[in-house]
């Protein structure tokens, strides 16, 4: 029997993650029978290349769903809150790289190597974690599930494609301004980015973190099933382009070697280890640009306390962050039955 294959649509495909998910699409041979891309009314008259093909974007309306059976979107929480409900509606799957239902209790948020059960219980709308987060609990499972994790503090060190194209325009224009002498102001972010770095993802909540640093709060613990797992974070936006690194130091609830540790992440699904400092061997934003797993390194005690780790988490932001996490959740649907 010849494998089912799927009508498809990618909502945002004009955009950093929705033009990757197409790739993602063909270079993981997804079973597409039909792909259509849609995007703004600005967008109407471009086309994207897909397998040797040039696919028009359509815009995005409330018919744009009929006969589509799996909806990659990626055009921002506005019109994820507003089409994900009519694509659900019209018995279409949608897969959501906006924050808008990542916290709603009936939505399945999933990263496929850590919870794929809770596809189980889909009703059409599932959410991509937000990028910082899963590749932070890709490379922390094997360890939550071999001694349990109290708490984690987590340091982010982002890229500028998680902004979108326009702030990865913007990092570009202002180094070649800069280095030619020119001075730059700022329009995506409240700082200059080149040459630069600040604390400031998301706005700022009443509690004096971001919505950045909250969401890795929230999704951890639904992600794990763990509403007791603490985590305290700080997010950095930083002038790389693509991949986003983390310092992350856990408590684990019982002791853990380092040795233990590493050998777990060694064989763990969608994980590499690269642990040799000596030979200056560590995970960096430049080689896991372009790569789907999570690059781990640096693991070693942490002296501080009494079952403490820290490690160095590296993985690029717009494929497992984004793209090709919900492309691998499309993968895992069609594996069990669930579309
Ligand atoms: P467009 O290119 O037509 O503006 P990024 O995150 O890289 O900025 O990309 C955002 C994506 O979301 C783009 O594909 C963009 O399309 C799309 N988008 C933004 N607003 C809408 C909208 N109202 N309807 C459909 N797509 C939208």
């Amino acid at each position: 029997m010849g494998q089912r294959s799927y009508r498809v649509a990618v909502v945002g495909a004009t955009g950093a993650v929705g033009n990757l998910m197409v790739q993602v699409l063909e270079e993981r041979s997804f079973p597409v029978s039909e792909l259509k891309l849609f995007a703004s009314a600005r967008s109407v008259g471009k086309s994207l290349a897909y397998r040797g093909e040039n696919l028009p974007v359509y815009e995005l309306t409330e018919n744009s769903f009929k006969g589509i059976e799996v909806a990659l979107f990626s055009a921002g929480g506005t019109v994820s809150r507003k089409f994900a409900p009519v694509a659900a509606e019209a018995g279409c799957v949608v897969i959501d790289n906006s924050s808008a239902w990542r916290m709603d209790p009936k939505v399945p948020l999933v990263v496929p190597e850590v919870n794929p059960d809770a596809l189980e219980s889909h009703s059409n709308i599932i959410a991509n974690p937000n990028c910082s987060t899963i590749q932070m609990v890709v490379a922390l499972k094997p360890i939550q599930d071999a001694v349990g994790i109290a708490r984690i503090v987590v340091t982010t060190f982002q890229a500028v494609s998680g902004t979108g194209k326009r702030a990865i325009e913007e990092l570009r224009a202002q180094v070649s301004a800069l280095v030619n002498g020119r001075s730059v102001k700022p329009e995506i972010y409240p700082h200059q980015i080149a040459f630069n770095c600040f604390p400031h993802i998301g706005a700022f909540l009443d509690n004096g973190f971001t919505e950045e640093e909250m969401k890795m709060v929230n999704e951890t613990r639904k992600i794990y099933g763990d509403p007791d797992i603490a985590v305290c974070a700080t997010t950095v936006r930083i002038p790389v382009y693509y991949g986003h690194s983390e310092s992350v130091n856990i408590e684990t609830r019982a002791p853990i070697s380092v040795e233990k540790a590493r050998e777990l992440l060694a064989k763990a699904p969608g994980v590499v280890v690269i642990d040799d400092p000596s030979q200056a061997r560590y995970p960096v934003p430049l080689d896991a640009a372009g790569r789907d797993e999570t690059f781990v390194g640096r693991i070693r005690k942490d002296p501080s306390v009494e079952n403490g780790l820290a490690m160095w988490v590296v993985a690029d932001n717009i494929r497992k962050g984004a793209a090709s996490n919900a492309v691998q959740i499309a993968e895992t649907l069609v594996a069990r039955h669930l579309i």
